[in-house]
């Protein structure tokens, strides 16, 4: 049906669930983006990555529950964020999108938006 949410479409929790963890175990290893995240365990951030994304995409609103108004911008003020930052983000997810072999046009949505966010989350020329 036209009006299904591409959180349904694509296969609800299990395909974020998935996603969002190869995506952490790519910033697990890189270089740029480790020493951003706070603290040894990267599960708290993944946890929030996921919960937004399936909220996002017309999933279970457990992000709001449990974070209130995702106010992005505000909440990235305290990591430098610039070109590098962001490619190395971006890096990471296309990495973790591509495995999913998502169908169109699922997959060109998820990675518009995913390029977009990142870009607007930019708070530093360098
Ligand atoms: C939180 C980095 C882009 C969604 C965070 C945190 C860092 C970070 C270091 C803190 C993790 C924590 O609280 O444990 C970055 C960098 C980006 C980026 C370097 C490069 C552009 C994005 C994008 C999205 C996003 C594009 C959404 C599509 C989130 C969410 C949180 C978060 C939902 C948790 C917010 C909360 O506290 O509730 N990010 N991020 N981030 N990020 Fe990003």
């Amino acid at each position: 049906p036209q009006n299904r949410s591409l959180y349904e479409a694509v296969g609800g929790e299990e395909t974020f669930r998935r996603i969002v963890a190869r995506f952490y175990a790519e910033v697990a290893r890189d270089e740029v983006l480790r020493p951003l995240y706070p603290g040894e365990d990267l599960g708290p951030a993944e946890d929030k990555l996921r919960w937004f994304l399936m909220q996002y995409w017309g999933g279970p609103h457990t992000y709001g529950e449990r974070r209130g108004h995702p106010r992005l911008r505000m909440r990235h003020a305290p990591f430098k964020i610039g070109p590098i930052e962001r490619d190395a983000w971006l890096r990471c997810m296309r990495i973790a999108v591509d495995e999913e072999r998502l169908p169109e046009p699922y997959r060109t949505q998820l990675w518009q938006y995913l390029e977009m966010a990142a870009h607007s989350l930019m708070n530093s020329l360098e």
